[in-house]
């Protein structure tokens, strides 16, 4: 595995199919299974590590933002990728970029409503991404269920030929969806940051038992973070897999989307629903603690 940080010397070093991890470091096992599942079907893994000051509305998000790049090195290689593409901000970003991409629709709503120029940072850093590293697949997670409907508008739209691959969300063993920005949570706000998967996998159940009316699903989410003093809710939406909005019943995959303040940690999660199988799909749950917290 080598480290680099320009784009040419990645693209040197890559040879045959290459597949893309894009990545903002302090790695955990979400990161790890997108890793390893390119891993499976690629000549050449590349994980890229970049906290992207474009899509951090912020700025006190962004300084907290988690790094260690040696750690980080050290799972990309136990993990099997053969390249790491970790430039600076003045590689990035040599000069403020003059061009956005702004995609809309399924960028408007949910994240895109409470975060103003989030999707405009993470479609234009995935897009030089694509154009300066040249993959053949990208993988990202099912946990930015919107961000994966955003990357593959984009890619679409400008035509990138690279396969988008959209994978499970990965779960601490008591149901917390693994982020970077868990380690953040203080002790005593551990379990109210609980009440995201807890009221995601009520409604879960439901979905399970048959209900299908997306007004009865958000409520029984909004009842269950309310439930929590210590959580409050920023949105609870459902949408379908490619981003549209729905607000009455379920016909497509949909996926239903928190977003919960805890303390100063803002959190998000989802479950995917698809009706054709009629099971909710929770994610993988991980049998012990995640290296977040010093399991393996
Ligand atoms: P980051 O938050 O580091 O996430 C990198 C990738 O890991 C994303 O595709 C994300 O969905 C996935 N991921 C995070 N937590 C996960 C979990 N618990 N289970 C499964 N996958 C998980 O998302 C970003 O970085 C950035 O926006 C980026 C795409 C790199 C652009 O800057």
């Amino acid at each position: 595995m080598r480290t680099v940080g320009t784009f040419a010397e990645a693209r040197e070093l890559a040879s045959g199919s290459v597949g893309l991890v894009p990545t903002m470091g302090f790695l955990h096992e979400g990161h790890l299974s997108l890793i390893e599942a390119a891993r499976e079907s690629n000549d050449s893994v590349v994980v890229s590590l970049f906290v992207n000051p474009l899509q951090f509305n912020e700025s006190s998000d962004l300084a907290a933002y988690p790094r260690d790049l040696d750690r980080d090195a050290a799972l990309v290689r136990a993990a099997g990728a053969d390249i790491l593409f970790a430039p600076d901000a003045a590689t990035m970003y040599p000069s403020t970029p003059l061009t956005s991409i702004e995609v809309t629709e399924v960028a408007d709503a949910m994240e895109g409503a409470h975060r103003p120029g989030h999707f405009a940072g993470v479609a234009t850093v995935v897009a030089k991404l694509f154009a300066g590293l040249q993959p053949d697949s990208a993988y990202f997670g099912r946990k930015d269920a919107q961000q994966l409907a955003v990357v593959a508008t984009m890619a679409e739209d400008l035509s990138f030929p690279v396969e988008i691959v959209g994978l499970p969300i990965v779960r601490e063993a008591d149901g917390l969806a693994l982020s970077s920005r868990n380690v953040r949570i203080e002790e005593h706000l551990r379990s109210p940051a609980l009440s995201l998967s807890r009221s995601l996998f009520a409604a879960a159940d439901a979905f399970d038992a048959g209900e299908r009316s997306v007004a009865s699903l958000r409520d029984r989410v909004r009842r269950g973070i309310a439930d929590e003093s210590d959580a409050e809710a920023e949105y609870v939406e459902m949408a379908t897999a490619a981003g549209a909005s729905i607000t009455d019943t379920i016909t497509d995959t949909v996926f239903l989307a928190v977003a919960v303040q805890i303390g100063d940690v803002r959190l998000i999660d989802n479950i995917h629903l698809d009706p054709r199988t009629g099971i909710a799909d929770r994610g993988v749950r991980l049998e012990t603690s995640s290296i977040l917290y010093g399991g393996h």
